[in-house]
């Protein structure tokens, strides 16, 4: 596992951004795996500068979801679909059929989790998956005690998640759905680079975790230490507990 510590977030963004755009120059039809959340958006919004200032062409690219809620009206804005689509597939000019995801609002969920693995394989594997990391640890949305060995499924989301995914839902904590559809750990680690982003001091005592740590399941980040190609980017304040 590689360790950079970059003075910001708007650092690790920009570090992570030329990576992706370093593949997509050598291979134009990567498919980048993307997460949520508040801390990989410098990261959209470096590539996004990078294609809109003509550095790197991203048309081929295909851009392949990390996780979902289950049970939110299709559409809903705060769906992992909707939010993908806003925060990176539109700005990085493509189109809604370079983008694949669990279904949230299927009826099997099951059937849709397996369908998603099956079709990640279909796709080639994911060449670069970004993460970034709950305060619990978790990746996706694989909390603690997950499987290492795990498959895409449904999980069940911790009071923890709940209380920190609620500021999406006006703060309300009922909101915010139980259920998810997550990319299991095993998945997870069969893409060819992990880049993991964490920034704030908030993260600290996760990435202390996940990078001294033992490799176990009740760190479920810790599992990019079996990784032979990740990569784990933060700022000063992630980095004050190494
Ligand atoms: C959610 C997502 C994760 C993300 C985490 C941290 O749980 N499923 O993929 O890493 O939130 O989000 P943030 O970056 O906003 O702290």
């Amino acid at each position: 596992m590689e360790v950079v510590i970059v003075p910001d977030a708007k650092a690790g963004g920009e570090l992570i951004a030329e990576a992706m755009a370093q593949l997509l120059r050598r291979k134009p039809d990567a498919l980048l795996g993307v997460a949520t959340g508040s801390t990989p958006l410098p990261i959209y919004e470096a590539l996004a500068a990078k294609v809109g200032g003509g550095e790197v062409d991203a048309s081929k690219a295909r851009i392949a979801q990390l996780d979902e809620y289950v049970g939110l009206p299709t559409g809903h804005p705060e769906s992992y679909r909707a939010t993908v689509l806003r925060e990176v597939v539109e700005p990085l000019g493509l189109s809604e059929g370079s983008f694949m995801g669990p279904d949230g609002s299927a009826e099997d969920v099951q059937a849709a989790c397996e369908a998603y693995d099956r079709a990640l394989a279909a796709a080639g594997g994911v060449d670069l998956q970004l993460l970034g990391i709950g305060t619990d640890g978790h990746i996706g949305f694989n909390e603690p005690c997950s499987s290492i060995a795990s498959r895409t499924r449904i999980k069940t989301l911790t009071q923890q998640t709940i209380a920190d995914n609620a500021r999406f839902f006006d703060g309300d904590l009922d909101q915010v759905p139980r259920h998810v559809i997550t990319q299991g750990i095993g998945t997870i680690l069969e893409a060819r680079h992990l880049v993991l982003l964490a920034t704030g001091e908030g993260k600290a005592d996760a990435v202390a975790a996940t990078v001294e740590g033992p490799v176990a399941s009740v760190v479920p980040a810790s599992a990019l230490q079996l990784h032979p190609h990740a990569t784990v980017v933060v700022d000063e304040g992630a980095a004050s507990k190494l």
